[in-house]
């Protein structure tokens, strides 16, 4: 059973922590190699820096499977949009309507608040999550390349889903 619960406690944040070590390791280093990983989980997904992130307006969410943490999510308000920062499930639960689920949840928080579409940023090499996106609804809509500091960038597109009302 799939279940997905707001993460608000510093032991939640520390869990997602710990998945996005695994995850992003596993999936990134072959896309961009190990030295922006260690700089992009440390300047993104340490407990610290969700902790920023949620003063700042992010929402996070964890993800369960049959009460196991498999992934998390993370959504921010924008204006007319919700901007789905992060979502990720582990390489062993893919494939297993994880995603989905997680994505009409996002959905539903989107009708919640009142906002006309969801957009994400995924690396163009990102061939997999990039399908995945094109399967449940989401539409390409150029490059978006993004200054991380310390010589990093981030090579994107931007994607987008219009909200049925
Ligand atoms: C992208 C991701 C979140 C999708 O989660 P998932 O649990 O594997 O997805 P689901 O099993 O719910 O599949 C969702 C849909 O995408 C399709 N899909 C998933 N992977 C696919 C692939 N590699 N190629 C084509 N279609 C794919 C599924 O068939 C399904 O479509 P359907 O409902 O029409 O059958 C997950 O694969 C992931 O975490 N990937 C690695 C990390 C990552 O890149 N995250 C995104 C960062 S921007």
């Amino acid at each position: 059973m799939i279940k997905i619960e707001a993460a608000i406690t510093t032991q939640n944040y520390q869990q997602i922590e710990i998945l996005a070590d695994t995850i992003w390791r596993e999936h990134y280093i072959p896309i961009v190699g190990k030295p922006q990983i260690d700089y992009m989980l440390d300047k993104f997904q340490s407990v610290k820096a969700i902790e920023k992130q949620v003063e700042d307006g992010y929402e996070y969410f964890s993800i369960y499977y049959d009460e196991t943490p498999v992934g998390y999510i993370s959504i921010k308000e924008e204006k007319d949009t919700l901007f789905l920062s992060k979502i990720y499930v582990l390489s062993n639960y893919r494939g297993k309507k994880i995603g989905k689920t997680a994505m009409q949840f996002v959905e539903q928080k989107a009708k919640t608040y009142n906002l006309k579409r969801i957009r994400l940023t995924v690396n163009i090499n990102n061939i997999n999550s990039i399908k995945a996106y094109e399967k449940l609804g989401f539409k390409n809509i150029g490059a978006l390349i993004a200054d991380i500091g310390s010589g990093f960038v981030m090579d994107d597109y931007e994607m987008i889903k219009l909200v049925k009302s």
